[in-house]
């Protein structure tokens, strides 16, 4: 646990097979940095040891209606350690990039996934963010299958990231571990 006089240690570790999750996770790591804390910005695979961490972000890609498994993985493997810190985690998909109820419907779903990760008891927050649908990045089948997505869900190519309702996420959740750590003290 951090004191008054040393910083915040954040983790902030994602999984982002074509890299527009990467650049979410490295701009909540900025946004945290810019608040104080000390932050590491790791991809998943990356991660070492989590003792040392006050808390933890850890954020994917939705594919196939589901978190990267590797960062499910993640989580499952580091439960008893991830129980006991505040935990913000999110996803970034395509669901949410049209606005459309159905598409607010699966990132709910989206969202009870990863909240069933952790105990009930644990501090989780849970947010979903639009992202990216480029159908120039990646390998061929990749190229391929994001033109038949964009036909089949309706959703045009584009970046739907949303960098003011990120950072207002992120900032709302380290002034939520601020908050409950004065009513701790
Ligand atoms: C193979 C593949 C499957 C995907 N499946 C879903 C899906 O089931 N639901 C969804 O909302 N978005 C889906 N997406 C969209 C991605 O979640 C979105 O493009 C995300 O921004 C990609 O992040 P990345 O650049 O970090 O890989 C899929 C994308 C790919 C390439």
């Amino acid at each position: 646990m951090s004191t008054f006089l040393s910083p915040d240690r954040v983790l902030v570790a994602y999984g982002s097979p074509l890299g527009s999750t990467a650049e979410v996770a490295a701009f909540i790591g900025e946004n945290l940095a810019e608040q104080g804390a000390a932050v590491d910005v790791l991809q998943i695979d990356h991660v070492g040891e989590l003792g040392h961490y006050d808390r933890v972000v850890v954020g994917s890609a939705i594919r196939y209606d589901r978190w990267l498994p590797q960062a499910t993985a993640f989580v499952e493997s580091n439960r008893d350690t991830l129980s006991r810190v505040p935990v913000a985690m999110f996803f970034t998909c395509l669901a949410l990039a049209n606005g459309s109820a159905k598409g607010e419907r699966k990132a709910a779903g989206y969202a009870d996934q990863l909240r069933g990760l952790l105990p009930e008891s644990s501090d989780v927050q849970v947010r979903g963010f639009a992202g990216v649908l480029d159908p120039s990045r990646g390998p061929l089948w990749i190229r391929v299958l994001l033109h038949m997505l964009s036909r089949v869900s309706g959703v045009a190519p584009g970046d739907y990231r949303d960098w003011d309702a990120i950072r207002a996420w992120a900032l709302g959740a380290s002034r939520r571990v601020a908050h409950t750590e004065q009513r701790l003290q």
